[in-house]
């Protein structure tokens, strides 16, 4: 993997104000991914590329990454093809909730997920990611603070608020389910580590 041109991606990213991870997040999940050496990732928005680059960076995993932005899809397709990685990743574009679907009639299994997608829809998408997600799989859920809101609620605008609910919930949901280990960090937009302990009825 050219890391060079990883670099040009982020560099383009912050130029054009796409959002993409941040650098203390972003090296916090792949500390996860050297250790667990996972096979299949599954990433839900993936913008230009970059984070899902860098996980193909870090291990030998397959990715299977899913924007719905047209524009962004297609500059991520060049730039997979660009590294030269394009037999590990399958880029999809759609809506996550539609593909999660898709995803789930067809048995697909991850042992790595990460959740970077509309935050509002991570409490909508759950259901589907556990199904999805092998025993001892990891979600890797980044902006679970957003920017203080989830924490200092009493701040959020009319426009916020439902966003800033959902988020309350995920959070809620996955720090009280017994089948998951949860750590949440207070770092940069905030993320979560989430493990699924054990497999129960969810199939
Ligand atoms: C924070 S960005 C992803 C950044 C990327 N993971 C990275 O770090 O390089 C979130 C992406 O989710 C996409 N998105 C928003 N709503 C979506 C949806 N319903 N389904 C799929 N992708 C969506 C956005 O277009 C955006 O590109």
């Amino acid at each position: 993997m050219d890391l060079n041109c990883i670099q040009q991606i982020k560099l383009k990213a912050k130029e054009n104000f796409v959002p993409i991870v941040r650098d203390e997040t972003l090296n916090a999940m792949l500390g996860i991914l050297k250790e667990k050496q996972p096979t299949r990732i599954l990433e839900i928005g993936t913008a230009v590329g970059y984070s899902a680059l860098n996980m193909l960076a870090v291990c030998n995993a397959d990715v299977v990454t899913i924007e719905k932005n047209e524009q962004r899809f297609e500059e991520a397709c060049n730039n997979f093809a660009e590294a030269g990685c394009t037999g590990r990743i399958k880029p999809i574009l759609g809506d996550a909730i539609e593909v999660l679907e898709t995803l789930v009639k067809g048995s697909e299994r991850f042992d790595f997920v990460f959740l970077d997608g509309p935050k509002g829809q991570y409490i909508k998408y759950l259901p589907f990611i556990l199904k999805l997600l092998t025993e001892n799989g990891v979600i890797f859920a980044d902006n679970v603070g957003l920017l203080g809101l989830v924490a200092d609620s009493g701040k959020v605008n009319h426009k916020n608020r439902t966003m800033v609910r959902n988020m309350q919930q995920f959070l809620q949901q996955v720090t009280t389910d017994v089948n998951l280990e949860t750590q949440v960090f207070d770092v940069d937009d905030g993320y979560a580590i989430i493990k699924l302990k054990q497999k129960n009825d969810r199939k």
